[in-house]
This record gives C-alpha cells, sequence and structure tokens, in this order.
C-alpha cells in the first residue's frame, strides 16, 4: 500500500481544513494491517481490549505488560495510521516519574508513536510533564471507562450545567497542558459541539454526537464481535457472531 504516515501534525492541520478524523481500535496484526489499508488515520491500541479481546468486566485489570503487547502486534499492521498507545489503569496515576517512565514504555518497547490517558484538569501537570519529556499525548475526558465506578457506571456524562462546564474546562486544560487532540466519550451532542468550540486542537468523538472533529469507535462492537452488549450510539456495519 501507499501513502505517507500521518504525523500529529496533519491530525492538528485536518481541524484547520474542516477535514473529520477517523479512528479506530485495533488490538492485532490484522485489525491494524485492516485498518492501515482502509485508510483510517488513527489507530487506538485501546484498554478496551480487557473487555472485547480479554473477557474482563471492564479495562481496570489491564496491565502495561498487556498493552505492549498488543501494541507491538498492531503497529506492524500500521504503515500509514498514526499509531496510539493506551495508558491503562494506574500507570500514570501515582506520580509524574511513573506516568513520564510507562508512557516512554509504551513507546519504546511497544513502538507507538503516541500515547492516551485519561482525565481532564486534575491530570493536566501530568500530561504536561510527558508531553516536556517528549511524549505526543492525546486526552480523554467526558466518560472515562477506568474511572467508571467514581462516575455512576458507563453513563452518558455533563447533562447538567455545572457537569457541562466541568468538561469544558477539563478540555481546555488538557489543550493547555499540550495535548495534540483529545477524545470525547459519551456526552450530549450539544455539549460535543461546544466542547470542539471551545478548544483549537481535534475533538475526536464517541457517542459525542456529530458536531465534532473527527469519531471513535470499538472495532468490535462495529463489527458485531462483541457480545456483552453494543452502546447506543455504534453503528453497526455487520455482525460478525450469529445472534
Ligand atoms: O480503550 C478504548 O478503546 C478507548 C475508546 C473507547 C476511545 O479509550
Amino acid at each position: 500500500m501507499g501513502g505517507k504516515k500521518i504525523t500529529i501534525q496533519d491530525i492538528k492541520q485536518a481541524k484547520k481544513d474542516h477535514r473529520k478524523l477517523t479512528m479506530v481500535t485495533a488490538y492485532d496484526y490484522p485489525f491494524g494491517l485492516m485498518a492501515d489499508e482502509a485508510g483510517v488515520d488513527i489507530v487506538l491500541v485501546g484498554d478496551s481490549l480487557g473487555m472485547v479481546v480479554m473477557g474482563l468486566d471492564g479495562t481496570v485489570a489491564v496491565t502495561m505488560e498487556h498493552m505492549i503487547h498488543h501494541i507491538k502486534a498492531v503497529v506492524r499492521g500500521c504503515k500509514n495510521p498514526l499509531v496510539v498507545g493506551d495508558m491503562p489503569f494506574m500507570s500514570y496515576n501515582t506520580s509524574v516519574r511513573e506516568a513520564i517512565i510507562n508512557a516512554g514504555r509504551l513507546m519504546k518497547e511497544g513502538g507507538c508513536d503516541v500515547i492516551k490517558l485519561e482525565g481532564g484538569v486534575d491530570f493536566a501537570p501530568i500530561v504536561e510533564a510527558i508531553v516536556k519529556a517528549g511524549i505526543p499525548v492525546q486526552g480523554h475526558i467526558g466518560l472515562t471507562p477506568q474511572t467508571a465506578s467514581a462516575l455512576g457506571g458507563f453513563k452518558m456524562q455533563g447533562k447538567d450545567t455545572q457537569a457541562a462546564k466541568r468538561i469544558v474546562d477539563d478540555a481546555r486544560a488538557l489543550e493547555d497542558a499540550g495535548v495534540f487532540s483529545m477524545i470525547l466519550e459519551a456526552v450530549p451532542a450539544p455539549l460535543g459541539q461546544i466542547v470542539a468550540e471551545a478548544v483549537k486542537v481535534p475533538v475526536i468523538g464517541i457517542g459525542a454526537g456529530s458536531q465534532v472533529d473527527g469519531q471513535v469507535l470499538v472495532t468490535h462492537d462495529m463489527i458485531g464481535l462483541f457480545d456483552k452488549f453494543v452502546p447506543r450510539f455504534v453503528k453497526q456495519y455487520t455482525k460478525i457472531r450469529p445472534t
């Protein structure tokens, strides 16, 4: 396949050009390769692999070793897309030093291009330190699955004015901390638009309406390969598992 390697500059430029970004998850070589061949901009090796690949109830038990193992496989299939490695729960939450070391491990041992972590205002200092260490960071706000139990479950976020304002503050804090883009998960569509307009970096939505700068979906949801549930906002293109 031809094409050119997508860079973080390309991702930022897409927003300026009003070009919507495409992003999907992959956890192994063949899915990385298919995303590459389909011309997807960004491939996320998400810690959702705990649920859709390992059969766990959530993402909390996913380790650095799991992530590095899967990132390595995806990277082998992805020539052009920007590959994002997801920081697992508690790999960046205890100290700035540990966060930088673990972010570096995902890139050095896994081979991903950039990392992603969950959290807004409270995690901005950690994001800033990782970016200063030379590692590009994608943020993740709104519904943050690693702390879903603290948020009362896998629920829509930002439904009242105060909660919506907090999410806009999170987005601004991440932008100030130096993220090159951010994921916005499970918020009402009008809030998705407000957040996308509040920052200059691309806001990539998942269940955040259509007025954001791109969409990300968990591939296993999109193709009907995950047996437990299908989030309401997911467009299913096929159902691989017979029901
Ligand atoms: O882990 C993941 O797949 C994610 C997406 C839901 C954005 O974080």
